[in-house]
């Protein structure tokens, strides 16, 4: 090998390892082996003369010319994964789409539902009490008349019958049970907590109750009470006064004022109604909520239970009249309008 071979094949590495450095993208990269390592490429040429040399060439030429193909070759290569690296990059850069906030297509906001204010109202009561050791017990919306009526002290023909508009089902039972009806009141399971449980017995029972009565910003045909029972041996009046006035200070978290007024019930003996005061813009008027008293002894009896070993009070109150005091709600017949305008508020 001569000096002159030796600095020509620096030259030519020099010049491709510039080339190759120099090529901004992958297509230019391409053009530099094309020119060195194509069919007619510099160093295919050089490759190809060593066919015609003499052995004695070969083998101070041949290995130097191997070593530029390597050179290029290690040094294409690396200079081919920067590049592709960086069009990686920049493709990814220009496609990157922001998925939490696009002005060009907004998401459409989901339409989800939200509670009732009744089921809302429901399981605060159902909270409460279970504090104050409740059971929640529950009982059928079609009653026979004898849960109904009967039971609670209120046989046929008795006139407090009608102070309950009843809706009737044409569906007579046994003598005992009498028709089938819709529960004019959630009272009817008192009886039948007294029958499965005995006593001593400290359950609510929350549920819907149907009356066939004209509907006002008061009334509706279908609303919700809450009914109470606690039955042990010595309980009076004042217990009953004590758990609702707990009652009413967690439920409504505020001060509010309630009346206690002599109520009639066939059921209870005696029997008070608690109104409480609402207000309706600027008016105030008193909303009857509740009625209660201490149990008959004939409906102690109808549950199986010994009137001159346990008493009891009971207590059921307007779910949805309360709606309408804990909300300021001014209408009871917007509670099941189903008017999502109504509804989205809770
Ligand atoms: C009763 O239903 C008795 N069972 C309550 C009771 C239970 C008394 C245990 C004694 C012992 P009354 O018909 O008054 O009573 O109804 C009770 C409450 O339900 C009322 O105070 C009122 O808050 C609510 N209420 C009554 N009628 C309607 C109506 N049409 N629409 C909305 N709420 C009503």
């Amino acid at each position: 090998m001569t000096p002159h071979q030796d600095s020509n094949f620096k030259q030519i590495e020099q010049a491709f390892i510039a080339a190759i450095k120099d090529s901004a993208d992958t297509t230019a990269l391409k053009e530099v082996e094309v020119k060195y390592l194509g069919r007619s490429g510099q160093i295919t040429e050089l490759l190809k003369t060593l066919k015609e040399m003499s052995p004695e060439e070969k083998r101070s030429q041949g290995q130097q010319i191997q070593n530029l193909k390597t050179s290029f070759t290690t040094a294409y290569e690396l200079r081919e994964r920067t590049l592709l690296r960086e069009e990686i990059e920049t493709k990814l850069r220009a496609e990157f789409f922001d998925l939490t906030y696009s002005e060009i297509a907004p998401a459409r906001p989901l339409d989800h539902g939200s509670k009732h204010p009744l089921s809302i109202l429901q399981k605060e009561v159902e909270e409460i009490f279970a504090e104050m050791g409740f059971e929640i017990a529950d009982g059928p919306e079609v009653e026979s008349e004898y849960y109904n009526f009967e039971a609670l002290n209120i046989p046929s023909p008795h006139p407090a019958r009608h102070t309950q508009d009843t809706f009737f089902l044409d569906h007579p039972t046994d003598p005992k049970h009498g028709h089938l009806l819709l529960r004019t009141h959630t009272s009817p399971v008192q009886i039948r907590t007294m029958e499965k449980y005995g006593a001593p017995l400290r359950v609510i029972t929350p549920g819907r109750v149907f009356r066939y009565e004209a509907t006002d910003a008061t009334h509706d045909s279908t609303f919700n009470q809450v009914e109470g029972l606690l039955i042990d041996e010595g309980v009076g009046l004042a217990h009953l006064k004590g758990i609702m006035s707990e009652f009413l200070k967690r439920f409504f978290h505020d001060e509010i004022t309630v009346r206690f007024r002599p109520g009639y019930f066939p059921f209870v003996e005696p029997g008070i109604e608690m109104d409480m005061l609402w207000k309706r813009g600027k008016e105030q008027k008193w909303l009857e909520v509740m009625g209660a008293g201490m149990v008959h002894p004939n409906v102690l009896r109808a549950g199986g239970l010994d009137p001159e070993q346990y008493q009891g009070w009971a207590f059921g109150f307007g779910l949805t009249r309360m709606a309408l005091l804990r909300y300021a709600i001014d209408d009871i017949r917007l509670i099941h309008s189903n008017d999502l305008r109504f509804l989205k508020q809770f």
